[in-house]
């Protein structure tokens, strides 16, 4: 059975679109089938994360407006790729998108959509196309705030199922109260934690040198960590 996960935050900048190109990379080398979807309308990365932003020619939008059969706007590769559409329209929304690509996604074994940041419209037609949500945030006292209220969003919105994720940490400002630690972020998103993903300076470069961080990374290896345990499997928690 397909999962579909929406990948949200609240704040914007905390590492959303990198999270679901890691975890989509990761599954997919575990053998798994993997949508990504970008849901960021108007302000798309995704495309350029996956590395094929030259092959997009529709998007999702397109779909919903019949403007193109669902099929023509997936990209295909090691991972399976929807664009978002450049301008909103009103016939968007979560359930016309999960009717629309209804389909498509249960051709896959996981589903990843990227939603924008906020808790605006974006976010809503990321979150109830989705089943599950997974929350990313930054170990600052500001972007767990906008967390925990995109949890409570997705709450009410009826995802029953949240995660946690915790990206660009490190330890040592943590230690030294700059950041806050793990436990003071799950508590304060009342979320429980999926894994923490630390900061990766090739990761970060990866969008202008074109040179994704290989296996040995830190933050492929947490993508790794992250993928396993979605997949089920029991992983120790490792924060780099
Ligand atoms: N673990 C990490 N280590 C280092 N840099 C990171 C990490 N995760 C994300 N970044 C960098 O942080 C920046 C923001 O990431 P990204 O675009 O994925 O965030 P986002 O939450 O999707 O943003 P938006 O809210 O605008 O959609 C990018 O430059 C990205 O390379
Ligand atoms: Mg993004």
């Amino acid at each position: 059975m397909t999962r579909i996960y929406a990948v949200a935050s609240g704040k914007g900048g905390v590492g959303k679109s990198t999270f679901t190109a890691g975890i989509s990379k990761a599954l997919s080398a575990l053998g798994k089938k993997v949508l990504a979807i970008d849901c960021d309308i108007g302000l798309r990365s995704l495309d350029l994360l996956l590395g094929c932003d030259e092959q997009v020619v529709f998007d999702w939008g397109d779909c919903i407006l019949s403007r193109c059969a669902p099929e023509r706007a997936v990209i295909t590769g090691d991972i399976d790729f929807i664009a978002a559409p450049r301008k909103y329209d009103d016939a968007f929304s979560g359930s016309a998108l999960r009717d629309t690509l209804g389909e498509i996604f249960s051709k896959y074994d996981y589903v990843f959509i990227d939603a924008p940041a906020g808790v605006g419209e974006g976010f809503e037609i990321a979150v109830s196309a989705a089943d599950k949500l997974i929350a990313v945030t930054t170990a600052d006292s500001i972007c767990v705030r906008s967390c925990a209220a995109a949890c409570i969003e997705a709450e009410r919105l009826g995802v029953a199922e949240r995660k946690l994720v915790i990206n660009m940490f490190e330890v040592r400002p943590a230690v030294r109260r700059k950041l806050l630690n793990l436990d003071e972020c799950i508590d304060e998103t009342c979320t429980p934690l999926l894994g923490v993903v630390p900061i990766d300076r090739v990761l970060a470069y990866a969008s202008v040198t074109g040179i994704y961080p290989d296996e040995f990374s830190p933050s492929v290896q947490a993508f790794q960590r992250i993928a396993k345990r979605l997949t089920g499997e029991k992983v120790e928690l490792i924060c780099e």
